[in-house]
């Protein structure tokens, strides 16, 4: 076998502990939380929050690109998010028309790519071609990925990359004994994307919320206290800080020194 591995068949292989972990993390997942109760401490309406959000989420990429991050994932909408009131929708909606329409350019500059994971089907077709622009303006790029999560759920997520295994079972082009979880991982939204090293999760809500729960098998979890709007490059790097004193095993043993 080649020992020059594509990046994509590297990006799947997790990071050997007491070798690699102790590096920048490769890829870091956000959920970022708290935009409400950050508003309501300042006596303020829910989207002065999300607002402020939008600012901590322009502060982090430049860091996270600085530190030398290849890949961050960002919660913004949930499946379930849907079940708020319609005008917190709207303006969660209204915000990311608007991040698109002035950040996309700066974002392109800067090199970044952007993906877009979730479910667009049910979109509406104004937010999907957005989405899709989004994607197509920076596909050459070859720095830092933004994988956005809009309108995801995880379990919805697997659910679709079974079903597409089952379509293809039922066509008689592959075995049930051949359904693998790495023939699942390749039927994911981006499955071209490695594994999150950390979920870093801000306000001090520790649960995944139907994050990432297929890919955060083995990812390290952060939680931080304080609300999405306060996040910022010292925050990230405190955030790293910690993922750093945890020791990845990987269901195996710590590698001997000396060895
Ligand atoms: C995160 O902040 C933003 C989204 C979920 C879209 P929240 O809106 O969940 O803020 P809290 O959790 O109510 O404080
Ligand atoms: C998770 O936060 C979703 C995003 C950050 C987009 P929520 O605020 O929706 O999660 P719960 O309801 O507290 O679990
Ligand atoms: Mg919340």
């Amino acid at each position: 076998m080649s020992n020059a591995a594509s990046s994509t068949e590297a990006a799947n292989e997790p990071l050997q502990a007491g070798s690699d972990s102790f590096a920048i993390p490769r890829h870091v997942a956000i959920i970022m939380d708290g935009n409400g109760r950050w508003a309501a401490a300042r006596g303020l309406p829910r989207v002065e929050g999300h607002r402020r959000g939008v600012e901590a989420l322009r502060k982090t990429v430049r860091a996270a690109a600085d530190l030398g991050i290849s890949y961050v994932t960002i919660f913004s909408f949930s499946s379930e998010n849907w079940t708020r009131p319609a005008s917190e929708i709207k303006d969660l909606l209204g915000l990311l028309r608007r991040f698109v329409r002035n950040d996309l350019a700066d974002l392109h500059k800067s090199n970044v790519r952007v993906r877009i994971i979730g479910e667009r089907d049910d979109l509406d077709r104004d937010i999907r071609l957005m989405l899709e622009e989004a994607e197509d303006l920076t596909r050459n790029n070859d720095g830092l990925t933004l994988v956005v999560a809009f309108n995801y759920g995880a379990r919805q997520e697997i659910a679709r990359a079974a079903r597409r295994l089952a379509y293809e079972v039922a066509a008689g082009r592959l075995a049930a004994d051949a359904v693998t979880p790495e023939l699942l991982t390749r039927q994911l939204d981006a499955s071209d994307v490695p594994d999150p090293d950390v979920i870093i999760r801000t306000s001090g809500e520790q649960r995944l919320s139907n994050f990432l729960l297929w890919q955060a098998a083995y990812s390290e979890l952060v939680f931080v206290p304080i609300n999405w709007p306060d996040f910022d490059r010292s925050a990230l790097e405190a955030a790293i800080a910690e993922y750093h004193r945890r020791e990845r095993r990987f269901g195996g043993l710590i590698a001997q020194t000396g060895s």
